[in-house]
């Protein structure tokens, strides 16, 4: 039985499985997995490093079309290739801002792409808008990537995501490439951004700290697999069923 009433869903996965290879170099990266998000929640996904976390969320992104199983959003089945107001509400933040962000365009140029590409109004006012929400000043438009902080490039890569007015974030690690003092500005805005906005994260993260700081629930992946989920609170406490969680929780946090 799926907890969350159907009315409530964002975003609802059914036995997602995804393999790559041919023949019998063939490997089942994720496995038959069900998972879903309520309007509006933060969940946690964590797991080993190659347990598959980026192609889950490769895939319910619609950036890999070849799964089995569905994905829905809004209650409504997705096609692989999804249509473009998918596009819009669901949006990904990745690691890596350098990588998102094209190295040759000013921060305003990187922001009016999707804006043209949706066919969104107000173009001016909204850069403006959406700098000012992620805690830069309107003088970051006419600066390149290359002359960001990491911490700066990663909240324009926010700001990006956000322009577009999403009801999804899909974040795969998005503060472990930066320093740690900036990584609490980060999650501090990602966490204002969701109230603001009634935004639902999935969010990949090899950090617990970050876990428990954002999310509210948690789901711990092995083999591709989603071996258990549990409440940020127990997760905290480290009261696991699945044996191989609590072991993962005891070496994360030595
Ligand atoms: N396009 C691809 N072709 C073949 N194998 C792939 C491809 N993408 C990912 N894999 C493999 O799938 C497995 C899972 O990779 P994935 O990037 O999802 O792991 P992850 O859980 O995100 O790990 P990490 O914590 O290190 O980021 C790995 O063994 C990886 O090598
Ligand atoms: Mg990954």
């Amino acid at each position: 039985m799926n907890p969350i009433p159907g009315n409530e869903r964002s975003i609802e996965m059914v036995d997602l499985a995804i393999a790559f290879g041919r023949g019998n170099q063939r490997r089942q990266v994720v496995d038959q997995v069900n998972m879903t998000l309520a309007r509006g929640e933060s969940y946690g996904l964590i797991g080993e490093s190659g347990c598959g976390k980026s192609t889950l969320l490769r895939a319910l992104a619609g950036l890999n079309h070849d799964y089995r199983g569905h994905i829905l959003f809004n209650n409504r089945e997705q096609q692989p290739l999804r249509d473009k107001p998918f596009y819009r509400q669901v949006q990904m933040v990745f690691q890596d801002p350098y990588a998102s962000l094209h190295p040759r365009k000013m921060v305003w140029a990187s922001l009016r792409e999707p804006l043209k590409l949706h066919g969104m109004d107000r173009h001016e006012a909204r850069i403006s808008e959406v700098l000012h929400a992620v805690g830069l000043s309107d003088a970051f438009r006419y600066r390149y990537p290359h002359q960001l902080s990491g911490g700066q490039r990663q909240r324009v890569a926010i700001a990006r995501a956000l322009i577009l007015e999403p009801s999804v974030l899909l974040l795969d690690e998005p503060t472990s490439a930066l320093d740690v003092s900036v990584q609490a500005e980060i999650l501090n805005l990602l966490s204002r951004m969701r109230q603001q906005r009634n935004l639902t994260y999935l969010l990949v993260t090899h950090d617990l700290a970050v876990v428990t700081h954002l999310c509210e629930r948690v789901g711990i992946m092995h083999h591709g697999k989603l071996l258990e989920e549990l409440s940020a609170e127990r997760l905290r406490r480290g009261e696991a069923d699945e044996s191989y969680t609590r072991e993962f929780l005891a070496a994360s946090v030595a």
